[in-house]
């Protein structure tokens, strides 16, 4: 994936290429490459950090219920002390994954478009994504940028909680807590709603950030303008000819 230009460009291909002697990506025939080591280690460590933070967070806000979460982390006490690092775990690496994708993730009339006929979209009505449906959709923009604002809402809030009422006052505090709560419960609905459509709703999808590789049939049914600008292919043209193909071959 072609990142951004300036400064944020050069850093981040130069970590892209240095991961590339971290691990391989086998790009077989009939499959395109989606995602480089670099982006895959990143996704994987902010999931990392995101349910670990999502585990002690639990067991702190509603002890009651996920108490039997603590002894994973050292019992409750250490479960309180190691919440806020993983916090900042998880925000050093969205943050990074943020530099890497924010190129793609920029909001487009395309975009706009695709959310006005998202109803058609989710429910399958349509076999292939609208033909400008570029590397990311509109859905996955979206919760890019929620995830983004909850990291800033999470650094901010949770420095202040962290810090004290002794230095930011309780009023301060008191408000962290709530709206530290509330962004925390918007990103875990979100991130159900990913892990889904990254597995069974869009099947096909998962390998991308597991191997790095995708099929292009999936390519140019759920991001057609993607596949057209790495290939040069019509998406329609290749699924049709595809189909084609299958139909002769299974003719005795
Ligand atoms: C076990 C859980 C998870 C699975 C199976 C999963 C799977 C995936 C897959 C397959 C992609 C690539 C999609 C594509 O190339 O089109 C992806 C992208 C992404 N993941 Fe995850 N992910 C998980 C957890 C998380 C968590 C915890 C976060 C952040 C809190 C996250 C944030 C993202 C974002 C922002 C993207 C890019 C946009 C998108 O595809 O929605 N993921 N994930």
């Amino acid at each position: 994936m072609s990142t951004s230009s300036g400064a944020i460009g050069r850093f981040d291909d130069k970590a892209r290429e240095s991961f590339e002697h971290v691990g391989q990506t086998t790009v077989y025939r009939g499959e395109l490459l989606r995602h480089p080591v670099y982006t895959r280690v990143l996704h994987w460590m902010v999931a990392l950090f995101f349910f670990l933070a999502l585990f002690t967070g639990f067991a702190i806000y509603l002890p009651w219920l996920f108490r039997w979460f603590t002894p994973f982390f050292g019992g409750g006490p250490l479960s309180r002390v190691m919440h806020p690092w993983f916090g900042v775990g998880f925000v050093f690496f969205f943050g990074l994954q943020a530099l890497n994708w924010l190129q793609p993730m920029i909001w487009t009339a395309a975009d706009s478009r695709w959310i006005r006929n998202m109803g058609k979209i989710v429910s399958g009505k349509e076999k292939m994504d609208p033909p400008d449906t570029g590397f990311f959709n509109a859905g996955q923009k979206f919760q890019f940028w929620e995830i983004v604002g909850g990291s800033v809402a999470y650094l901010i809030t949770g420095i202040i909680m962290w810090a004290g009422a002794g230095t930011f006052g309780r009023i301060a505090v008191a408000i962290s807590y709530v709206v530290h709560d509330i962004s925390a419960l918007i990103m875990l609905g979100g991130i159900f709603i990913h892990i889904y459509e990254s597995t069974f709703g869009q099947p096909g999808t998962f390998q991308a950030i597991v191997r790095g590789a995708v099929s292009e049939a999936w390519a140019w049914t759920f991001h057609p303008a993607w596949y057209k600008q790495v290939t040069g292919r019509d998406p329609q043209q290749a699924c049709e000819e595809a189909r084609r193909q299958m139909t002769t071959a299974s003719k005795p």
